[in-house]
């Protein structure tokens, strides 16, 4: 396969970015975009600062991450702006100068401190949509985050541009490479926190430039669905690893699960191998028109499935989501929409006016309800765990005989299972960002 040609990829991303805006302004009634990237946040009562993230709306026009106090400024039928801020500054490294396939498309202002940037605003705040929070303000530039704004681009955010599909699947890339070195760690018998260096060290990219924090879980650990504790010692007896972690690029999010087990030839890895073959069955199911509630709904009668096949419920996986029997062991939605925020936004959105997709009655956690469409990139994560809290509740309640306590009994040291890939609709088969990238980098 040719390379893609970035610079005209993001060349059409810029051109559809305009597009949206001019309607996003014209539903709102302004004249003006304008995003400031964001402003430092400080311990209290301390002057350290939290690590510095990015105004989403804001990398979504150029790929900086690391410029705070610079501004964004599109006005229909003019070239976008950018106020560039590189500050005066012996402390810390300031940000290199404008440079890369995005710069042509921008006029540029450097400025050296930030209140300078104001000159560059536009001069009527009344006739700004300006999208950010409340301590980006400057002066009487102040974020007012228009509502009828918001909700055209957050609906429309869910449908990526070929760049941003480029941006992922290089995401991805890096996320596989660091997977591979974080499961290569587990074999050789490395505790969680020496695991999760390892992938930082693969993947070439530190804890805070990680799109969320790493789920390293060893035995149990993997029970916890946000489990980020990183155990300084290795246990004693290894027996399965869950890893949820990701990369960024650009400002683009990957979001990769995978679960190991130590003997490869036991019964958990039989689990997972039929939870991994259900999971490529969803993936499958990413298709324009169909409903992603559907997805969630069939992913639990197919973990339920799995539950009757290994002996560990003793119900039709029918009843078993009917009775909600199937949730104590899929205690979490489907997936998500993923894209510049790992959790992308507009996922329950009705429509670009605003609206919200109910979820399913029973289905709490559940992330994105919309239908899907060409464009959209999600996650599919179904997931099978034996969490002692979930199963404390069944062992009391009404439906107690419903699975065989002795079989979870011999699954519950591993902890659960887990497998996410991200995964881009289209007019035709879905492509598997994940998979793919997994396939480019050999076996597996
Ligand atoms: N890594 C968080 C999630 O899978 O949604
Ligand atoms: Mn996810
Ligand atoms: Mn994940």
């Amino acid at each position: 396969m040719p390379a893609p040609d970035i610079a005209s990829l993001y060349a059409s991303h810029v051109s559809v970015l305009q597009q949206r805006t001019e309607r996003a302004l014209d539903r709102g009634g302004f004249d003006h975009l304008v995003v400031p990237s964001g402003t430092l946040h400080y311990q209290l009562f301390d002057d350290r600062d939290y690590p510095y993230a990015v105004n989403p709306q804001f990398k979504a026009w150029v790929p900086l991450t690391q410029t705070p106090g610079s501004w964004v400024v599109i006005t229909p039928g003019q070239r976008p702006k950018l106020v560039y801020l590189q500050p005066f500054d012996y402390w810390h490294v300031v940000p290199e100068a404008p440079a890369g396939y995005w710069v042509p498309h921008f006029d540029i202002v450097v400025i050296r401190t930030p209140d300078e940037a104001r000159a560059h605003l536009p001069k009527d705040p009344a006739r700004c949509a300006i999208l950010g929070e409340a301590q980006s303000a400057l002066g009487d530039i102040a974020p007012n985050n228009p509502p009828a704004v918001l909700q055209y681009l957050d609906y429309h955010r869910a449908y990526k541009t070929s760049y941003e599909i480029e941006m992922m699947r290089m995401a991805s890339r890096i996320g596989v490479r660091a997977h591979r070195a974080a499961e290569a760690t587990f074999r050789s018998g490395a505790g969680e926190f020496d695991i999760h260096l390892a992938y930082c060290a693969a993947a070439r990219q530190d804890a805070v430039e990680l799109p969320y924090r790493n789920i390293v879980a060893l035995n149990e650990h993997g029970a916890v669905l946000h489990y980020t504790e990183l155990d300084r010692d290795a246990p004693t007896d290894s027996r399965s690893f869950l890893i949820d972690a990701g990369a960024s690029y650009a400002g683009y999010a990957c979001d990769i699960t995978r679960t190991y087990a130590r003997d490869t030839s036991g019964e958990f890895q039989q689990l997972i191998d039929a939870v991994d073959a259900a999971q490529l069955r969803m993936c499958a199911q990413v298709r324009a028109g169909t409903d992603y509630r559907r997805i969630h709904l069939d992913a639990h009668l197919a973990i339920a499935g799995i539950l009757r096949v290994f002996g560990i419920l003793k119900l039709s996986p029918e009843s078993a989501v009917e009775t909600g029997v199937s949730g104590v062991f899929f205690p979490h939605g489907i997936g998500h929409g993923i894209g510049l925020q790992v959790h992308d936004v507009g996922g329950f959105a009705e429509s670009d006016r605003g609206g919200t997709i109910p979820k399913p009655e029973g289905h709490p956690y559940l992330r994105l309800t919309r239908t899907l469409e060409a464009g959209m990139v999600v996650t599919i994560e179904p997931g099978l765990y034996f969490v002692d809290l979930l199963l404390d509740g069944l062992r009391g309640g009404a439906h107690a005989d419903a699975v065989d306590w002795a079989r979870i009994e011999q699954f519950r040291p591993f902890g659960g299972i887990r497998i996410e890939d991200d995964v881009v609709c289209t007019e035709a088969d879905p492509i598997n960002l994940t998979r793919d990238a997994y396939a480019e980098s050999g076996a597996g």
